[in-house]
C-alpha cells in the first residue's frame, strides 16, 4: 500500500482541519481515535456532544484531541443559515427553509468548509452518495476552471506491470452518470491533475472506448474522440489521448499495432471511462478478478475537498479517506 503510506506521510506534514459529519457513529469514532493517534488531521466531529462523548466512552476511544461541533448549539449557526440562504436564494431558497436545512450535519459540515472553518469533510458511512454530494455541489461547488465534480479510484493491482508498476487511476467511477464530451474532457484533465498532485506521478491519460483511433464508427465513440480533442486543446501540456481500447491503452505490444503514434497508448496510468456504468463496472472487475486494492471513490473537482464513504466502510477506510482529504486540502491552498 505504497500509495496510502505516502498519503499518510504527506498528511502529517501540515495538518488540516477535517470534518467527520457523522460524529456520533461508531466506525467514525473508532477512526477518529486512530486519526488523532497518528496525527493525520485536526478533527471536527459533528453531532450532539453528550452522545459523541458517551459513544466514544462505550467503545473505549479517546477523542480528546477532536473538536465537537453541535449545529443546534453552535454560535456559527445563524451566520451559516444567512450565508446558505444567500448562496441558494436564486434557486428558491427561503430563510425559513435554510433554518432547517443548515442544522443537518452534512449541510452544517459543508458550510464549515465553505466558510473556512474547516478544510475538508468526510461522510457517507450512514448516508448515501447523493446525500453527501448534493450539499457539496450546491455550496462548495467546483474548483475554478473545472466543469464537473467526479470520483476516481486508485487501483493497486498485485503482480502487474501495467500503469505505474500496477498502480492506475480510474475515473469517473462515482458521480456523472452520462457525461457530455465537454464534461468527459474535464474529468480527464482533473484526473490528470490528481495524478500529479496526489501520486506525484506524471499522468498519461487514456480516454477509453470500444474503438481505437477510428477503428469503429458510432456516436458513442464520437463522444470519446471529441472529449479527447477538447482535453488536448485545453491542456496541451498533458499527455491525453483517445479514443483507445483498454488493451491499446495499457499494453505496449497491442499499442504498437493499434496506435503506434500515440504518446499514451501502451503506457497509460490514468483510465477515463466513457460513462458511469463503464467506470463503475470497470473498477469492480479489476478489484474482484485481479484482487486489486481499490482506494476510493475519492471526489475530485470540488473547490475544497469533500469525500464520500461506502456505507459498508470500515474504520480503516475512514482513516484513509480522511488522510486523502487532508492531502487534497493541502493542495487547495
Ligand atoms: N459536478 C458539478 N456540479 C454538479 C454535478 C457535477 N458532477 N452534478 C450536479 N451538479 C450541480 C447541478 O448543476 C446543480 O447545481 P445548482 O443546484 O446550483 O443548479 C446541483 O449540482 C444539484 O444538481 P441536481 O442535478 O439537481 O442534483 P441531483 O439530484 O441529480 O444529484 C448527483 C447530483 C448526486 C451527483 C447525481 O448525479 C447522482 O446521484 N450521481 C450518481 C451517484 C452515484 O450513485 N454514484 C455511485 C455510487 S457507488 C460508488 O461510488 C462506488
Amino acid at each position: 500500500m505504497q500509495f496510502m503510506q505516502a498519503i499518510w506521510k504527506q498528511a502529517r506534514v501540515e495538518k488540516r482541519r477535517i470534518v467527520l459529519a457523522e460524529g456520533e457513529e461508531r466506525r467514525n469514532l473508532i477512526a477518529a481515535g486512530k486519526i488523532i493517534e497518528n496525527s493525520l488531521a485536526d478533527l471536527i466531529l459533528i453531532g450532539n456532544e453528550e452522545n459523541i462523548r458517551n459513544n466514544a466512552k462505550e467503545i473505549g476511544v479517546d477523542i480528546d484531541g477532536a473538536t465537537i461541533a453541535d449545529p443546534d448549539k453552535s454560535d456559527k449557526l445563524q451566520q451559516y443559515i444567512e450565508e446558505f440562504y444567500e448562496i441558494r436564494k436564486n434557486k428558491g431558497m427561503t430563510l425559513e427553509k435554510a433554518e432547517k436545512i443548515v442544522r443537518d450535519p452534512l449541510y452544517f459540515g459543508t458550510m464549515m468548509v465553505k466558510m473556512g472553518d474547516a478544510d475538508g469533510m468526510v461522510s457517507g458511512a450512514i448516508h448515501t452518495t447523493g446525500d453527501l454530494l448534493r450539499p457539496g455541489l450546491q455550496i462548495v461547488k467546483t474548483a475554478p476552471g473545472t466543469k464537473v465534480v467526479s470520483g476516481f479510484f486508485a487501483m493497486m493491482i498485485p503482480n502487474c506491470d501495467y500503469g505505474e508498476a500496477g498502480m492506475l487511476l480510474f475515473a469517473d467511477c462515482a458521480v456523472n452518470p452520462n457525461p457530455t464530451a465537454e464534461e468527459l474532457a474535464s474529468i480527464a484533465i482533473t484526473t490528470a491533475e490528481t495524478c500529479r498532485t496526489l501520486c506525484n506521478t506524471e499522468p498519461r491519460v487514456a480516454m477509453l472506448s470500444f474503438s481505437t483511433m477510428g477503428s469503429a464508427s458510432n456516436e458513442l465513440v464520437d463522444k470519446v474522440r471529441l472529449a479527447a480533442e477538447i482535453a488536448k486543446k485545453q491542456r496541451p501540456d498533458l499527455d491525453i489521448d483517445g479514443e483507445l481500447q483498454l488493451d491499446a491503452a495499457i499494453d505496449r505490444e497491442v499499442a504498437a499495432l493499434k496506435a503506434p503514434n500515440s504518446p499514451v497508448a501502451g503506457k497509460a496510468n490514468v483510465l477515463v471511462f466513457p460513462d458511469l456504468q463503464a467506470g463503475n463496472i470497470g473498477y469492480k472487475l479489476v478489484h474482484r478478478f485481479a484482487k486489486a486494492s481499490a482506494i476510493g471513490p475519492i471526489c475530485q473537482g470540488f473547490a475544497k475537498p469533500i469525500n464520500d464513504l461506502s456505507r459498508g466502510c470500515s474504520p480503516e477506510d475512514i482513516v484513509n479517506v480522511v488522510a486523502v482529504t487532508a492531502v487534497q486540502a493541502q493542495k487547495c491552498n
